[in-house]
């Protein structure tokens, strides 16, 4: 039979996980999607299924699970090389700061990025985004940041790019170009920042960047640099991000509420008054558990502040050489349950809904609704608490991405 502009595709004897309403998981038992083209288009028990529609294939899921597909809001997955030997060193007592501040760090990943080939960079990335679509991630956000020059930066921004035509993957790109300060420009990071401040221009005319993002620490920018790049986007109509209160209290989180900012990330320094900030503000706070686990941090986000304030938080691998060479998300959620105490629940909502929003595409992604892009997982799991619960091990069955099966 051949599919009719109007045929849908049924999945039905599902245990759906909706996440349509918070709190709770939105269960549906013996639940159904309609899927049409890319979207959902119906979803609920399957004794209320609707008969008007065609059916051009039908899926008995055998009473699995499905969640919306994972997408991991915040990755630095294009660079050149690997920092293992950093690794080395700081088992042998230099810490992260150390690193950077001798040159090595976010640097060394620099020269490895400038060195490696425009194909070199996209096969690596290319591996690792299949690593974590092998366990059901259907949405990712990826950073610049190991460029730092108007061509680099433009080269891992459109290896991002082609990875979201090449993949069933759905790629938003940030700019980073303010993580850290390139050599040629050593002590002068107020010329650097005018450099950005141009080239962004070129970057966003050329359709690479979805969103702006700065590194606002002592081993990286100012506030006041940090809100020189921030009105540079806001001139482009660029929503901003921020890597803040990472290693420090710099205030930064309260600053890119000021700018509405979609999230800030990190965020183990954050103050009460920055929790404040983001409530006001609607900004996701985005947790890496994965930074706190390898970097040995000891001092937590403020978790219990921010659920009482209402700020949504996301869970994200921030997967990057340095401070986080992970590529599992569910393992990300299982470590914001043990680590950072989310619940079960939160910390799923972390990796669908809330990451959904810290990229700003809550409209389309991130819960099982008509009308939703049609991006679900079927999980070898009973209940929605056993992705929190498991881990090194992958339960994902099955994925569908924007109405395909991958
Ligand atoms: O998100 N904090 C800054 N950026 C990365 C680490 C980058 C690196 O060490 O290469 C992060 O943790
Ligand atoms: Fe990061």
């Amino acid at each position: 039979m051949s599919a009719t502009a109007a045929a849908t595709t049924l999945w039905r004897n599902a245990r759906l996980v909706t996440l349509a309403d918070a709190p709770g998981w939105g269960l549906i038992e013996r639940g159904a999607l309609r899927v049409r083209g890319d979207r959902i288009v119906w979803v609920g028990p399957e004794a209320n299924l609707p008969a008007d529609a065609p059916i051009a294939a039908e899926h008995d899921l055998g009473g699995a699970l499905v969640t919306p597909g994972l997408i991991d809001c915040h990755t630095h997955l294009v660079y050149g090389g690997q920092r293992a030997s950093e690794f080395e060193l700081r088992l042998q007592g230099a810490s992260y700061e150390d690193i950077a501040r001798a040159g090595g760090g976010i640097r060394s990943t620099v020269a490895a990025t400038r060195a490696a080939d425009d194909d070199t960079l996209f096969a690596s990335a290319r591996a690792r985004a299949l690593a974590l679509m092998s366990e059901g991630v259907t949405t990712i956000e990826i950073k610049s940041g190991y460029g730092l020059s108007r061509d680099d930066e433009a080269r891992c921004l459109r290896a991002a790019r082609r990875l979201g035509q090449a993949l069933p993957l759905t790629v938003r790109t940030t700019s980073l170009a303010a993580h850290a300060l390139p050599p040629e420009f050593e002590g002068r990071a107020d010329d650097y920042i005018d450099a950005v401040v141009q080239w962004m221009d070129g970057w966003h005319a050329a359709g690479l960047v979805d969103a702006v993002d700065v590194f606002c620490e002592r081993i990286g920018f100012t506030r006041a640099q940090t809100q020189r790049v921030f009105d540079a986007a806001r001139r482009l109509q660029l929503p901003v991000k921020l890597h803040a209160e990472q290693l420090s209290d710099m205030d930064g989180a309260a600053l890119a509420a000021r700018y509405g900012a979609l999230s800030c990330d990190h965020l183990e320094h954050l103050s009460a008054a920055g929790v404040q900030a983001m409530a006001q503000a609607g900004t996701v706070a985005v947790l890496l558990p994965g930074a706190f686990y390898f970097l040995r941090e000891s001092k937590l986000p403020p978790i219990s502040g921010l659920r009482e304030a209402g700020v949504p938080m996301a869970v994200a691998t921030d997967h990057n050489p340095g401070s986080s060479p992970g590529l599992s998300l569910i393992l990300m959620l299982h470590m914001a349950c043990t680590l950072f105490r989310l619940t079960p629940e939160e910390a799923l909502r972390g990796v669908t809904a809330h990451a959904a929003r810290a990229l700003g595409l809550q409209a389309s992604h991130g819960t099982l609704q008509a009308g939703k892009q049609a991006d679900f997982v079927v999980w070898d799991l009973e209940h929605p608490n056993e992705l929190a619960y498991w881990f090194g091990r992958n339960p994902c069955r099955r994925v569908v991405r924007a109405g395909m099966e991958r």
